[in-house]
């Protein structure tokens, strides 16, 4: 593990968003979620040498030392779609992750969770339902594509699960990535309600982890 990065946080080009959001709109609901409010998708990626290749069908499970709300339960979500796998500004955003994080892919592939979260005036939306949390790897990063209608969504940055203020808590804006040391760090993102009451509200994120 490349133990010397910390975190680091940066604007990628604004046509990055538009491009890869319609990617969002038939993802699957995320079953392991009684709320329905969370769509989601998930592959893993190895470096074969120019480009980000997808592994077979991957599942996804967490120890419950980090998980305490869906630990040790093998996750099978669908897979990223084939047409995602291979857009430029898709590829790109691995190829950024690599570079902050070098982790050798072909031991620890990166991880790649395609999330939507949507509330109403009456529904919150929970993108972090198990509270402040390690997601049990070397680094994650949050790479946001949309924020439609949201307020709240604050991402957080913890030294400890038990600090009474984050280290860092910031609006993660469309275009914006944060790449962070998960084993120095603790991280939660707050609950989302709609900035206008009257209609529905979204958040929809690319999670990586290695
Ligand atoms: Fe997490």
């Amino acid at each position: 593990m490349n133990g010397s990065f910390l975190i680091e946080a940066f604007q990628a080009p604004s046509s990055y968003a538009q491009n890869l959001g319609n990617f969002f709109n038939d993802l699957g609901v995320d079953p392991y979620l009684e709320s329905n409010c969370r769509f989601r998708a998930f592959s893993q990626y190895q470096k074969t040498n120019d480009k980000f290749e997808k592994l077979g069908t991957s599942t996804f499970m967490q120890s419950s030392d980090v998980n305490r709300l869906i630990g040790n339960v093998e996750r099978k979500f669908e897979d990223i779609s084939p047409l995602l796998d291979q857009h430029p500004d898709f590829q790109n955003l691995l190829k950024a992750f690599l570079e902050r994080t070098n982790v050798d892919t072909s031991k620890q592939p990166i991880g790649v969770h395609q999330i939507r979260v949507v509330c109403s005036q009456d529904k919150s939306g929970s993108p972090a339902p198990e509270g402040i949390h390690q997601d049990g790897f070397d680094f994650v990063g949050i790479f946001c594509v949309k924020r439609d209608n949201i307020a709240g969504a604050f991402t957080q940055i913890f030294s400890s699960p038990v600090d009474q203020h984050p280290h860092m808590s910031t609006t993660l804006e469309e275009n914006q990535f944060i790449i962070f040391n998960d084993r120095r760090y603790f991280h939660y993102v707050t609950e989302t309600l709609p900035a206008l009451q009257d209609k529905s509200g979204l958040r929809d994120v690319f999670v990586f982890t290695a």
